[in-house]
């Protein structure tokens, strides 16, 4: 019998961590494209000492109980973690871990691509052509809306947040932020304002979301905050689905309350093929690939691993979203 530290991962991540994670563990990997379905997770946890998964596995109090009391570390390979209940396994001293820092550049570089993409219209009018409808150059072809010089509202100036107001200072921007704790600091040095969410909505011409899923945040862009934004503004969500209402943004979009939306993220995910926001030529959704960039994902799966290897070692997780378990 092997006496290395019992892992489960639910799905195949890139060498980088997995070859360490091996190397170390007596590993099993879920080979599937899709997450383990609930049922099966639950058998495969049985016993585990760690497990490395991702934000489509829901990691829960049943969970917990299912693996056992010998469970001694919970590694999430994604900054966030609103699918692990972080209260229970801090509650049972199971450190979580998370991977900040690495996709904070590229999810920046793909909000950044979806503001542009939205504004200019890019998916709609290379489907035009594609569609064999592009005839001639025209005076009133698929107009859009100029970035140079435009109002960008960032709700949420955490990391991310600021990431993408340093790309909008070299499109001459006005920046204008929001965040329950407003980093002073960094929006001086951006050149950003902090405006209350309200005056925010009403100022911008793209608000874009890089806000965590709280209870707080689920559903924050809903029908008030869509009236208050501009007709011609555009918004952009690489955070999590759920922090948008999705009627209402249905709604607003065919109202013409705002101009347009870029979606990475939806609620739910994936989202459904009968949705009617897949019905809008001003709606553009992708399936969750903000960090989906070669280098990002590798340094996300290393520091997953690297979580995972600390916390079977019994050391303290390079990246843990629960110091209080170290407390005490
Ligand atoms: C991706 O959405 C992440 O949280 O890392």
């Amino acid at each position: 019998m092997s006496d290395k530290p019992k892992v489960f991962v639910t799905r195949i991540i890139p060498d980088k961590g997995l070859m360490q994670v091996r190397d170390f563990c007596k590993a099993e990997v879920w080979e599937d494209e899709m997450p383990p379905p609930k049922a099966i997770l639950l058998g495969k946890v049985r016993g585990l000492d760690g497990l490395l998964c991702l934000l489509t596995d829901p990691i829960d109090a049943e969970l917990m109980d299912a693996a056992g009391p010998q469970l001694r570390v919970i590694s999430q390979m994604a900054v966030g973690f609103d699918n692990v209940d972080v209260a229970e396994a801090t509650k049972r001293g199971i450190p979580v871990g998370n991977t900040p820092g690495v996709l904070t550049e590229c999810t920046a570089d793909f909000a950044f691509t979806l503001l542009a993409s939205a504004a200019r219209r890019v998916v709609e009018a290379a489907a035009y052509v594609k569609a064999g409808r592009w005839k001639t150059w025209g005076p009133m072809l698929l107009l859009g809306a100029d970035l140079w010089e435009a109002t960008l509202g960032v709700v949420g100036f955490g990391r991310i947040g600021q990431a993408v107001a340093r790309r909008a200072r070299g499109f001459n921007m006005r920046i204008v932020c929001y965040d329950v704790y407003p980093n002073e600091e960094a929006a001086a040095e951006l050149g950003a304002e902090f405006l209350p969410l309200d005056d925010l909505l009403r100022q911008a011409d793209f608000v874009t979301l890089h806000v965590s899923l709280t209870e707080e945040t689920q559903h924050l862009i809903g029908p008030r905050a869509l009236q208050l934004m501009k007709p011609s503004a555009v918004l952009i969500n690489t955070s999590r689905g759920p922090v948008v209402d999705p009627g209402a943004l249905y709604q607003a979009l065919v109202n013409g309350d705002i101009a347009g939306a870029a979606l990475d993220v939806t609620e739910p995910e994936p989202i459904p093929l009968d949705s009617p926001l897949l019905t809008l030529p001003n709606c553009l959704i992708l399936p969750h690939i903000a960090s989906a960039s070669i280098n990002s994902r590798n340094q996300m799966a290393e520091m997953a691993a690297a979580n995972l290897l600390a916390g079977l070692r019994g050391e303290r997780l390079p990246n843990c979203v629960n110091p209080q378990v170290y407390w005490g």
